[in-house]
């Protein structure tokens, strides 16, 4: 086994992309080198202090031990298998792998010895699925959980960084027509979303398949957390919406155990579980907030309160940093679990995808 690697980072120029880079430097990932990969559009291009961006081809991603993607599904579908096939185990981000019975879907924290079944790619979960089920596993373990009641509340940089954008633009020019008297003459355009985002919340976060009353960030959000918890008989109810937040989901999550359990013991659960910070103290205005959980890796719980409706359902509101626990910071905890189990710089047990 090397004791450093060679790591590919394929979305360098995007968010999560740019972020995973920062997090490996800081959190000393060993690597001997790391070479950013992105589209064609900025292929030559310098990230300061890691190097010239190049487009992805069978020649420049040979010899590399780990793979980290986030360019988005078309992408990881095509370029995810040939990575692993030429040596690196794949980490990928995005929604293409995730429920493939040879992909593992993992979180650090809840679920790492899945990685033990990975075929050359483990997939990082969905973001708003990922903080829900690192505040989540502590309740499973103790007393299971029969069904969840999720609303989400989600931040427009989990679209990508031209939501970013939209949101900036849109929210200037709302603000601008308020200034100048004119609201009822210029209609904003959308552009990523098909309503306006500034000053409103859309109940369509992720799209609609023909044919499919949820969306799919919905349909993620009951299968990907089956999936990690490993019980497929959890009832899940969700909507998901999009919010004039630019980083940080949060989310209003019900949930209906198997057993009792008291709004004192979740609290102590909670407050012994790893990557989870305890915010509850509403008589002080102290509970989870977007603008407090961007820049962290902690998933933020708050709200912990018995549901006066079924006397084993609790309430509680969940909040994270989405390009970070959501999305970069787990994707590079897998990384260093892979490196610390031995499993980079060895052949997969098998590339079965
Ligand atoms: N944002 C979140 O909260 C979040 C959470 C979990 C997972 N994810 C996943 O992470 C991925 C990226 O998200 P993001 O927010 O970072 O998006 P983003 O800011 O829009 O960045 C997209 C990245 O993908 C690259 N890319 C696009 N087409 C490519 C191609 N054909 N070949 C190689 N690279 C290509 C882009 O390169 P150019 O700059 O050259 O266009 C850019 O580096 C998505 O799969 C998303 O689903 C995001």
């Amino acid at each position: 086994m090397p004791e450093s690697y060679r790591v590919a980072v394929v979305g360098a120029t995007g968010q999560v992309g740019r972020l995973m880079l920062e997090l490996l430097a800081q959190r000393q990932f060993p690597a001997s080198e790391i070479v950013p990969f992105a589209s064609e559009r900025s292929a030559g291009t310098m990230i300061d202090g890691v190097g010239v961006v190049r487009a992805l081809s069978d020649e420049t991603i040979a010899g590399f031990d780990l793979a980290i993607f986030s360019a988005g599904a078309s992408v990881s579908r095509e370029w995810a298998p040939r990575f692993a096939v030429a040596g690196a185990v794949v980490v990928d981000n995005s929604s293409c792998w995730r429920m493939n019975d040879d992909v593992p879907l993992v979180v650090s924290e809840v679920n790492p010895d899945a990685l033990s079944g990975h075929h050359g790619i483990v997939a990082n979960p969905n973001c708003s699925t990922m903080q829900m089920v690192v505040a989540l596993k502590p309740i499973f373990d103790a007393a299971g959980i029969e069904r969840l009641v999720i609303s989400t509340y989600q931040a427009v940089s989990g679209t990508g960084k031209q939501a970013v954008e939209e949101l900036g633009r849109q929210t200037h020019a709302v603000l601008a027509q308020r200034q100048s008297g004119d609201a009822r003459d210029a209609p904003i355009e959308p552009a990523v979303y098909r309503h306006q985002i500034a000053f409103n919340a859309l109940p369509e976060a992720g799209s609609f398949a023909a044919g499919d009353d949820h969306t799919d960030e919905e349909r993620k959000l009951m299968n990907e957390t089956r999936k990690i918890l490993g019980d497929q008989s959890i009832g899940i109810s969700a909507t998901c919406v999009r919010v004039p937040v630019f980083i940080g989901h949060s989310e209003a999550v019900n949930v209906q155990t198997r057993e009792p359990l008291s709004v004192e013991q979740a609290r102590a659960l909670l407050e012994a579980a790893p990557g989870v910070n305890v915010m509850d103290d509403p008589a002080a205005a102290e509970y989870p907030l977007a603008t407090l959980a961007e820049g962290q890796d902690d998933v933020l719980v708050g709200r912990i309160r018995r549901d006066p409706g079924h006397d084993r359902s609790l309430d509680m509101w969940i909040v994270a940093d989405n390009l970070r626990k959501g999305a970069a910071t787990n994707a590079v905890q897998i990384a260093e679990l892979l490196h610390e189990r031995g499993m980079l710089g060895v052949p997969a047990p098998g590339v079965a995808v």
